[in-house]
Parts: structure tokens; C-alpha cells; sequence
């Protein structure tokens, strides 16, 4: 799949051997480490940490905390998980930025830079002095382009308090940054093979869920639904009676399982079907209107983030979409010992971000 995706504050063009992904997102930084190897792409190590504890709340909640306190959880997750190189790549939260996609006269392909921040204007709803813009030309470009022809341009732009923020934690902790990538990028990058048909792509987050439609690489429908794997928690622990702690917990290891010889278990599960069924109707609903708008079935659905672990998650969101559901397997892009196998499986879903942009930082110095 060809991702040409625009980057920010590209530092050094140096090869990268070894390259960490950092995916910081509102419940838990993710970090995988890279190495190229004749050709092959190893995985050195992968951890996570939950921010709830840094924000004196319980593991698995969506904090907001301060540059400081993030940095201090990201030099932490790097020690435990023996992150040995200072070479990264940042992912940058969907919800801070601003894509799209513009239609222009296709004879304006060598006047972009002065074109694009004029029609940004139109997209963009602060000055466009605050934010940090790139672009880069989807089809319709090239050369022999008469009066008449049209170019799709994809179109980003970052607040620049978002870039500075990262750069900060980055710095903090002591890291190169490479590039800056927008996650949605990093995690089609991951998780997606070379189909031909269009992929939905669902995050399921700690306090939201995004939803982006995705074809050879190009964003072509995103919305974020305001409910999130957190809520699955908060209704457990009320339908449990008991703390957002245990309930967190209980929802890792069982799921949606159900084992009536476990205490609790049932009870567990009938909440998370509660909770997540009507995020599946919806989805479903969204899936439907998609294809119908657009004439054209999609080739699957497929489940990133840390809510598409929970156990048995396949199946149920399988109920309520016609379309085939997939878990993402991001692991899968690298080598790993075969002992790891299964593990890397079933932690795939969360560490999509993650991957994609050490991927892309090896891919880049190829
Ligand atoms: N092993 C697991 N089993 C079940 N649920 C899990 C597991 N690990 C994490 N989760 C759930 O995943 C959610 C966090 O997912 P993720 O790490 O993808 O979110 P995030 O990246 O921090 O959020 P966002 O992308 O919205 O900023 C938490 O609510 C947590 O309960
Ligand atoms: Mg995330």
C-alpha cells in the first residue's frame, strides 16, 4: 500500500537500524521498538503504561495531564520496557488535527506552496499562522495536465500548542523525533493489507471511538463517537458492584466470556454486551449508510485499540456487522520468537499506532 503521507518536522535523514514508535494516547502510552535486519523488520520490545495512576485515577480512564507528567510515564515505560534507542516517531491524536481532501485545478501542482495555505483558509477554522499545514497530492497530478484536468489534494493541519506539546515530552524524555504522523496513518500503515476494496477501521479508545474509512491509503470518511472502552468499565463496576479498579481488571481477563463456574463472569459479560451493543448498532448503522452512499461494499471491518483485546470481542461485534470484522494483528508486519506468537495476538489491537510509525521510520531510510 502506498502511504504518502505528509510528515512533520522531519530532523535528520540519517538510516534509522532500530526505531521506536510512540503512540501517546489519553489512557496509556504504547511504545514498540524496531530493527531492520537484512531486509526483515524484527521487533526488539514493546510495553505500555497506563496515565491513570499519574492522574490519580484508575488504570484504563482517559486523563488530560500536563507535558511534565506525561514525559514522566513515557521515561518510565521506555525503562521497563528497555527501549534502547533515542530515534523515534510521534503519533499525533486524530482529534487534534484537522484532513481533507481538496479538489484543484491539476496545473497548480508547482504552485502548491503558495496555493495551499491560501485554500486552507477555507477548511481551517483559526489562523492559519497557529497550525502547522502539509499536503500532498492524492491523484490527478503529474505533468501533462490540461486546463481542464483536476487533482485530489489530501490536506493536514496540527495546532502548533499540539506539535509543541509533543516536542516538549519528547524532549523531556530525551528522544529524537523523526517525523510526527497523524495515528489514523500509523495504524492503516499496521494494520491493513494491500485489498483493493475499501477497509473501515475502528479505534476503540478509552473515552472515544474513531471510525475512518479507508482506501489505499487515503481517509476517505472519519467521525469519532464519544463513547469509549472506559464506559464498558464504569457500567461494569455498577453492574458488578464494585470498583472501577476491579471491574477494569475483570474486563481484561474475562470478557466477554461468560464461564458460569467463574464468579462474576456471567454478570460481567451481560454489562459489556449492555454497554457495547448499542456502539455496535451504531457502527453497523454507519457501515450500512457508507456503503449505500457510496455504491460499494467494504472488504472488511477491522478493530484496533485496546477495547478490541477485550475476549471474545470478534464474535459479538461480528453480531451486529454484515461485514466481515477483523481484529488487527499489527505484530504480524514483524519477526518475533514463535513463543511470543499468541501473546503478540491478542496484545496486537493496542499497539497498531505503535508499529505503524516504527514501521514507516525503518521504511523510510530503505
Ligand atoms: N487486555 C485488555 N483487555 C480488555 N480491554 C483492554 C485491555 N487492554 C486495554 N483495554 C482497554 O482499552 C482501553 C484503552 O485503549 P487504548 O490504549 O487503545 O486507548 P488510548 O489510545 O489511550 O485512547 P485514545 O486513542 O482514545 O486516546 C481502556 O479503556 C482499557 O480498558
Ligand atoms: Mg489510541
Amino acid at each position: 500500500m502506498a502511504f504518502s503521507i505528509p510528515s512533520f518536522g522531519k530532523l535528520f535523514a540519517a538510516p534509522a537500524q532500530s526505531a521506536v514508535g510512540i503512540d501517546i494516547g489519553t489512557s496509556s502510552i504504547k511504545v514498540v521498538q524496531l530493527r531492520r535486519d537484512k531486509g526483515r523488520v524484527v521487533l526488539e520490545t514493546y510495553g505500555a503504561i497506563a496515565l491513570g495512576p499519574y492522574a490519580g485515577m484508575e488504570v484504563g480512564r482517559a486523563t488530560a495531564l500536563p507535558a511534565e507528567k506525561v514525559a514522566e510515564a513515557l521515561k518510565d515505560v521506555m525503562r521497563e520496557a528497555n527501549v534502547t534507542t533515542a530515534d523515534c516517531a510521534l503519533s499525533i491524536p486524530y482529534a487534534s488535527s484537522l484532513v481533507s481532501v481538496i479538489t484543484l485545478p491539476a496545473s497548480l501542482e508547482k504552485q502548491l506552496a503558495q496555493v495551499m495555505p491560501l485554500e486552507a483558509r477555507k477548511y481551517i477554522p483559526v489562523p492559519i499562522s497557529e497550525v502547522l499545514l502539509d499536503w500532498f497530492v492524492i491523484s490527478g497530478g503529474g505533468k501533462s495536465a490540461s486546463p481542464n484536468d483536476k487533482m485530489e489534494v489530501l490536506l493536514v493541519a496540527i495546532h502548533n500548542d499540539t506539535i509543541a506539546k509533543f516536542r516538549s515530552i519528547a524532549s523531556t524524555a530525551g528522544l529524537n523525533v523523526a517525523f510526527f504522523e497523524i495515528e489514523v496513518f500509523s495504524t492503516a500503515r499496521a494494520a491493513l493489507d494491500h485489498g483493493i476494496a475499501p477497509v473501515a477501521v475502528v479505534d476503540m479508545g478509552a473515552a472515544t471511538t474513531k471510525f475512518y474509512v479507508v482506501e489505499r491509503g487515503v481517509i476517505h470518511e472519519s467521525h469519532i463517537i464519544s463513547r469509549g472502552s472506559q464506559d464498558a468499565t464504569l457500567a461494569a463496576a455498577r453492574a458488578l458492584n464494585t470498583t472501577v479498579a476491579d471491574a477494569e481488571q475483570k474486563k481484561r481477563k474475562l470478557g466477554f466470556q461468560g464461564d458460569a463456574t467463574i464468579q462474576g463472569a456471567v454478570a460481567l459479560s451481560q454489562s459489556l454486551q449492555l454497554t457495547l451493543s448499542s456502539l455496535f448498532s451504531e457502527l453497523g448503522r454507519t457501515i450500512t449508510a457508507y456503503e449505500t452512499s457510496h455504491n460499494q461494499p467494504l472488504g472488511a471491518v477491522v478493530l484496533t485499540g485496546g477495547g478490541a483485546t477485550i475476549k471474545g470481542m470478534k464474535e459479538f461485534a461480528q453480531k451486529s456487522i454484515a461485514t466481515e470484522v477483523r481484529i488487527a494483528d499489527p505484530f504480524a508486519k514483524t519477526q518475533a520468537p514463535a513463543f511470543l506468537e499468541e501473546i503478540l495476538k491478542e496484545a496486537g489491537p493496542e499497539f497498531c499506532v505503535a508499529v505503524g510509525l516504527a514501521l514507516r521510520r525503518l521504511q523510510e531510510n530503505g
